[in-house]
């Protein structure tokens, strides 16, 4: 069993990157393996001609179709995720994602484009078979600040907030623990919204 954490940031260091780390960090301490995969690191012109004979792109293909579960982790840019996660995604098989759980992470300047996770990305990873999306966790930049060595620092509650998405990704994509009573669908019109 493993998990891959897929950074889907430009930047080096990097704020949502640093959220994978925590994730990557809780994630050993319960005895899972990990991979982790930069797609900053894979070769530009192979990226954006979507190069799947490239080695490194096939490479990272396959990373993805070993791993039991994704997280993946991008910068909020213009009220989406990063075109680079998306230029990666987009040269993925359809069914790249089939049969596994995915934990999407973001993090953005303003606390305002939260809902980037859900309205731009789970459609994306929905489309790519993902069997189960978690609840995903954002974070503004005020809670990932930068400490004098210049190593990212998360807040108390994002921590928390990870470490409990690591728990629900233990027990309802890994199926590590006892899995929690699952909720039924709920008809669209019976959702209510409150501002
Ligand atoms: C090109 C660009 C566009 C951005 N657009 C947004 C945006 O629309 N909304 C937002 O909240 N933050 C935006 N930001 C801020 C980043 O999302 C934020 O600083 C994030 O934490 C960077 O993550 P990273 O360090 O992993 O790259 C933008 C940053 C850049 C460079």
């Amino acid at each position: 069993m493993s998990v891959l954490l897929l950074a889907g940031s430009p930047s080096s260091p990097s704020r949502s990157t640093a959220l994978l780390d925590a994730v990557a960090d809780r994630l050993a301490r319960r005895g899972v393996a990990t991979d982790a995969l930069a797609v900053r690191d894979l070769p530009a012109a192979a990226l954006l001609a979507a190069d799947t004979s490239h080695h490194s792109v096939q490479l990272a293909v396959d990373r993805i179709a070993k791993a039991q579960a994704i997280v993946v982790a991008t910068p909020v840019y213009k009220a989406a995720y990063s075109g680079l996660l998306k230029v990666f995604l987009d040269l993925l098989p359809q069914t790249a994602l089939r049969g596994k759980a995915v934990l999407p992470l973001a993090t953005g300047g303003s606390p305002h484009h939260m809902l980037a996770l859900d309205y731009a990305l789970r459609p994306v990873l929905n489309a790519l078979g993902a069997r189960h999306i978690l609840p995903g966790v954002y974070a503004s930049d005020a809670q990932v600040t930068l400490t004098p060595e210049g190593a990212y620092q998360l807040q108390v509650d994002l921590f928390d907030r990870l470490a409990e998405a690591v728990d629900t990704l233990a027990a309802e994509g890994l199926k590590l623990g006892p899995r929690p009573a699952a909720f039924e669908p709920v008809h669209f019109s019976q959702v209510r919204c409150s501002v």
